[in-house]
């Protein structure tokens, strides 16, 4: 089915009508806009002026009272709360504010761009097609459905074929990760092994703890399945605080916590050993799983592959998800996932959401990792994306205002941009699109808006005769200083 840019508006946003009146309240709370002390406009006022009913507004007002953000005085009406100490507000914000996941209609744009051939697609997260080895997959595919090998009359079952499951266990057992084949159910992509993840570890209203900038597919999930968020920032090229996220464990109902470990996107960081340990540690204390996403830590730049938080999960709570996506074959759909403890709950999930993944395309991979040239494809795949990267980066140092700030990424195709924070950069995304350009602005990677001034790049397409496409972007930056 064909489906056009206009389907979200179309299409009634899934998050009830209080919850996005608490979460715009929480927003101008925090931005100040509403200070500690002052009045709420009245029940009456805010239903005229939202066109929400009088129901709805005392709804997300009792809301905004459970969760400590306003005080109801009688005869008066209801205030922010007041008298916080300068240390209540500053964990406050350091922890963010938890609150259901609603992600900007610019997601879905610049999700649509990167099918729009007539772009330059930087704001697509999709790898180059000319480090990926297609022909060799399209020959081993036809092969299979020539010879018959492959029963197309049969949907194979829920935890895969046993042929990939092999494969997987042994591509495991190098990033230093061990798992048996019966530990490991196929999904159809790191997207899908996510998004079970979530499903069975959670119930929709729970509260989770995720990376801040985090891959934005992980807060698209969140949103759908009805979930809050609380956001915990990253420590600068170290992956996620590890400290705050403690605090926020100790103060909040946490049920799960996600983190891209390699390679981050969109920060290309990779979270260094002995922090992983401490994760699976911290897990292990509040007994809260942890969904790992893994997906792009094949695409390391340095000498070898980066460990995983599941190789140091002693009790089955990490959730491994990744895929071949970022390195084989984007259009496979091919993933997978390693629950531990949660296997019997994802095999039954797996099977009620789409009974299995292609067989055709799991014995394709299967037999591409056998034939044993994935360690030389990805040998070369790392060094043209680690050579892209460098000259991505001294093309935008060459092109953009001085004050940028650009990402050292330690893998991953993906360099993260911090503008002046007078800049909007889903202003910038709509100049730039008009001139032919697509970027992904910031603020598809929180559900506040710290990254207003921030844009991923993605390196994948960068070749030295774009350049003229930096002059043009860092010209309408210009624009707006
Ligand atoms: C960090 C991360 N996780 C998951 C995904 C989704 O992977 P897949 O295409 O296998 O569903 C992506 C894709 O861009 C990603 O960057």
């Amino acid at each position: 089915m064909n489906r056009n840019t206009n389907d979200k508006k179309d299409q009634p946003s899934r998050v009830p009508f209080y919850i996005q009146l608490v979460n715009d309240m929480i927003d101008n709370i925090d931005k100040n806009i509403y200070k500690p002390g002052e009045k709420l406009p009245s029940i009456r006022h805010m239903s005229e002026a939202r066109g929400l009913s009088i129901m709805t507004v005392l709804k997300a007002y009792q809301e905004l009272l459970s969760r400590g953000y306003i005080v109801s005085r009688p005869q008066s009406g209801y205030y922010v709360i007041g008298n916080q100490t300068a240390d209540d507000l500053q964990k406050h914000i350091r922890l963010s504010t938890p609150r259901h996941v609603e992600m900007p209609d610019m997601t879905r744009l610049v999700l649509l761009d990167s099918s729009n051939e007539a772009l330059v697609p930087l704001g697509s997260g999709v790898p180059s097609e000319s480090l990926l080895p297609l022909n060799r997959l399209t020959r081993i595919t036809t092969r299979l459905l020539q010879s018959h090998q492959v029963p197309l009359h049969i949907t194979g079952n829920a935890e895969g074929c046993a042929n990939l499951r092999i494969q997987l266990a042994k591509h495991m057992f190098l990033s230093n990760t061990p798992a048996k084949a019966d530990d490991i159910i196929v999904t159809s992509g790191c997207n899908e092994s996510i998004f079970i993840a979530f499903s069975v570890t959670c119930n929709p209203g729970d509260l989770v703890a995720v990376e801040s900038p985090c891959y934005f597919g992980t807060l698209q999930i969140l949103q759908e399945l009805g979930l809050r968020a609380i956001e915990i920032p990253v420590e600068k090229e170290n992956g996620i605080d590890v400290e705050i996220l403690k605090t926020a464990l100790e103060q909040n109902p946490i049920k799960a916590i996600f983190v891209n470990s390699n390679c981050n996107n969109p920060l290309g960081s990779i979270i260094p050993e002995a922090k992983k340990k401490m994760l699976a540690e911290l897990t292990e204390k509040y007994n809260v799983p942890l969904i790992e996403d893994d997906s792009i830590g094949d695409l390391y730049f340095g000498r070898i592959r980066p460990g995983t938080i599941k190789s140091y999960d002693k009790k089955g709570l990490v959730l491994y998800c990744s895929s071949f996506s970022k390195v084989l074959a984007p259009a496979y759909r091919v993933g997978w996932i390693v629950p531990g403890k949660y296997k019997n709950q994802v095999i039954q999930f797996k099977h009620a959401l789409n009974l299995s993944t292609s067989p055709l395309l799991q014995e394709s991979i299967a037999a591409y990792l056998e034939d044993g040239a994935f360690e030389r494809q990805m040998r070369k795949a790392r060094q043209a994306y680690f050579q892209k990267i460098l000259q991505m980066g001294d093309c935008i140092r060459d092109t953009f205002p001085e004050d940028t700030v650009i990402s050292s990424p330690k893998g991953g195709i993906f360099l993260w941009v911090t503008l002046s924070p007078k800049i909007d950069t889903v202003l910038l995304y709509h100049d730039a699109r008009a001139k032919g350009i697509s970027i992904a602005p910031g603020r598809m990677f929180s559900i506040h808006d710290t990254y207003s001034n921030c844009l991923r790049l993605n390196a994948a397409f960068y070749t030295p005769e774009i350049k003229t496409v930096f002059y043009m972007l860092g010209s309408l930056i210009r624009k707006y200083e």
